[in-house]
């Protein structure tokens, strides 16, 4: 029985592909997607969830449009050029949805989903956290229903925008302090591990023989590596999303500890900090679990056979 999956998104382009791992996978089905604003604002990510769907002939799963600002504080600029282009996909060749979104209230949408699931389903969190707080405040009731709770974001011991604070987080450190001191037990799966993968560019040459298909991964995947090699100096990238989502379809490929995790929202230096409790106090709640590990081969054979399913109808 495929597990039911929930994404929150900011498509992103690593979003993109933590997606289509998902459609590609068997495993689990896709029962709605809820969008966010993070890579780049709401209107964007919704347009771009919405044109990668129809790209990929899935127009069956439904799209929610969710939150823009953060939970408690103005939107910040990283200060870096946009990572994932203006338009948050690379400025792709893909036409205007002719779909539209079925609700502009995600939390409540999330909370009908799970409501509605015949089987508790898995929530992924690819994206700021700013939906999900909302869902916590709003629909407490859901919670227990839900079986995992997954999250790109965070880190045990670095960051990206910062020196200490990872993008989702940082972005909106005050929906996540709400998140992780809910009643959602969270994965996190932060830069601990996805720094741990590289993909190198290589890894999406086959694409090439799938027409369109490849004409748009590969020209999303080129604008990422552009950007990852300025910064490292390599041809490659940090799946930072698909990451997450592999242990939300595979669970256990990731090693996990289960831990205490809080979030900085006031440090002049933290700000937008995950501060994962490693003492393993007796008696103190063990809130989440933190992913430290994962195969990075693993990982790229199971992409790579996902994303060859997705890419068979486009085969030149
Ligand atoms: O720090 C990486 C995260 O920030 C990923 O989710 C990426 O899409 C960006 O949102
Ligand atoms: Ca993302």
């Amino acid at each position: 029985m495929p597990i039911s999956l929930l994404i929150d998104t900011d498509p992103g382009l690593d979003d993109a592909i933590a997606i289509a791992l998902a459609l590609g996978s068997p495993e689990v089905d896709v029962i709605g997607i809820s969008t966010v604003g993070g890579n780049t604002n709401l209107a964007n990510t919704t347009r771009n969830a919405l044109r990668l769907l129809e790209f990929l002939n899935r127009t069956d799963i439904p799209v929610a449009s969710g939150h823009d600002e953060p939970y408690a504080r103005a939107k910040q600029e990283t200060g870096n050029p946009p990572v994932h282009g203006t338009d948050g996909f690379a400025s792709v060749d893909l036409p205007e949805p002719s779909t539209q979104v079925v609700s502009t209230d995600a939390p409540a949408f999330l909370a009908q989903k799970i409501r509605e699931a015949k089987d508790p389903v898995t929530l992924v969190a690819i994206g700021p956290l700013t939906n999900i707080a909302h869902l916590v405040d709003r629909f407490p009731e859901v919670l227990p229903l839900v079986d995992r709770f997954i999250i790109m974001g965070g880190a045990a011991q670095t960051g990206n925008v910062t020196p200490v604070a990872e993008f989702n987080i940082w972005h909106d450190p005050e929906a996540a302090k709400v998140v992780f001191n809910s009643a959602l037990k969270t994965v996190m799966v932060g830069l601990d591990v996805t720094h741990s993968v590289k993909t190198y560019e290589t890894e999406w040459e086959w694409m090439n023989a799938f027409g369109k298909f490849g004409e748009v991964f590969v020209q999303m995947m080129t604008y990422y590596t552009d950007f990852y090699s300025q910064f490292y100096g390599e041809r490659m990238t940090h799946q930072h999303d698909a990451l997450a989502m592999a242990e939300a379809i595979w669970p256990g490929i990731m090693v996990l500890q289960e831990t205490t995790i809080d979030v900085e929202t006031k440090g002049e230096l933290t700000d937008g900090m995950t501060v994962v409790d490693q003492r393993d106090r007796k008696g103190r709640g063990r809130n989440s679990w933190v992913a430290w590990e994962i195969d990075g081969n693993e990982f790229h054979a199971r992409l790579g056979q996902a994303l060859r399913r997705l890419a068979a109808p486009f085969e030149s």
